[in-house]
């Protein structure tokens, strides 16, 4: 496997009215060529501040981000353009991200234009190319963005990320803004597209469930740091941290055979605290019914638990 994207104890600070919100703080994941990585957390975990970082919206406060051994943690002011054109990102709310007096068309166009990706005479042909990679009919190129459902704004996000080629994507909850049944259509289309073209998506989303048949493997996040990244049959099967556990003992399940390794409903309790105000030791401690003193006194370092199944939690010491 060829690792495309390592994240090294990235941070993310803000200064606020109200003090230092820590909204990344000290992320370790990486992510291989043609892989999903799903990053799940609860709302305010600091899923989106990570996305934005990967894709240069913000630089980094402290760390590192290495996308194929190159150090891009400044943010995209300096990063080259080949880097902007390889990692793109599909937003949670199509209509934020689509200018609703921009026609498709323009739309689709822009990017082919910027990364120079085609010539001029053939950027109508590509639009429409990309139109039909999302499933989406040619003739939209004479429609504007509100006169699409949100699915369909949502394809045409895909379409634009798709335009110049990446290899990376970046997906932050995008089908958060969707009704069941399209989201079930997004995700199929995304999961066609990386078999055909092999992206690697960095895939955000608060629904662990929908991870289940998407994700190669899955990193758990909380108040801004990891708390397990595992590969996906395993997160599913031995689920270690009692964050982790918590979060699927709640996930519907829709077999027998899943109800069977499903662990015991673990109740949850209490709501993420302010990352202005992060409990000192482990985050997660105020919460956790496994709970003990060193829990509020130390934060827990990685363990590697299995092969490639990390868990940062002191139950889980290694024994050296
Ligand atoms: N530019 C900013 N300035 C100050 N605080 C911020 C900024 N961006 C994010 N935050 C705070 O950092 C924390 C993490 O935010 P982030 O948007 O990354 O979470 P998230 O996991 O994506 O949540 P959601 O599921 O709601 O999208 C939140 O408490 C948020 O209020
Ligand atoms: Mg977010």
């Amino acid at each position: 496997m060829v690792e495309i994207l390592r994240i090294e104890n990235l941070k993310k600070h803000f200064q606020t009215a109200q003090g230092v919100v820590k909204a990344v703080d000290g992320v370790n994941i990486s992510l291989n060529e043609g892989e999903t990585l799903g990053l799940v957390g609860e709302s305010g975990s600091g899923k989106s501040t990570v996305a934005y970082n990967v894709v240069g919206i913000y630089g980094a406060t402290s760390g590192n981000i290495y996308f194929r051994g190159e150090d891009i943690s400044m943010g995209t002011s300096r990063r080259p353009k080949s880097l902007k054109k390889d990692i793109q990102i599909v937003f949670q709310d199509p209509g934020t991200s689509l200018n609703p007096r921009q026609y498709i068309h323009e739309i689709l166009a822009m990017p082919l234009r910027v990364h120079r990706i085609v010539p001029e005479n053939e950027i109508t042909d590509r639009v429409k190319e990309l139109l039909e990679l999302v499933q989406l009919p040619t003739s939209f190129i004479f429609k504007h963005p509100l006169e699409l459902g949100e699915g369909e704004k949502q394809s045409v996000a895909v379409a634009r990320a798709l335009a110049v080629n990446p290899s990376m994507i970046v997906l932050d909850e995008p089908t958060s803004a969707l009704d069941v049944s399209m989201q079930a259509k997004v995700i199929n289309l995304m999961l066609e597209l990386q078999k055909e073209y092999g992206f690697s998506y960095l895939f955000i989303t608060h629904d662990l469930g929908v991870m289940r048949n998407v994700a190669d493997r899955i990193a758990i996040m909380y108040l801004g740091k990891i708390c397990e990244v595992a590969p996906a049959a395993e997160f599913f099967q031995t689920p270690l941290h009692p964050y982790t556990r918590m979060l699927i003992s709640s996930v519907p399940v829709v077999s027998e055979e899943e109800e069977r390794m499903r662990p015991a409903k673990v109740a949850s309790r209490g709501e993420i605290p302010s990352p202005v105000n992060v409990p000192g030791g482990c985050g997660f401690h105020p919460r956790c019914c496994d709970a003990t003193e060193e829990c509020a006194g130390a934060i827990p370092e990685m363990v590697e638990v299995e092969s490639d199944h990390f868990v940062y939690c002191h139950k889980f010491k290694q024994e050296r």
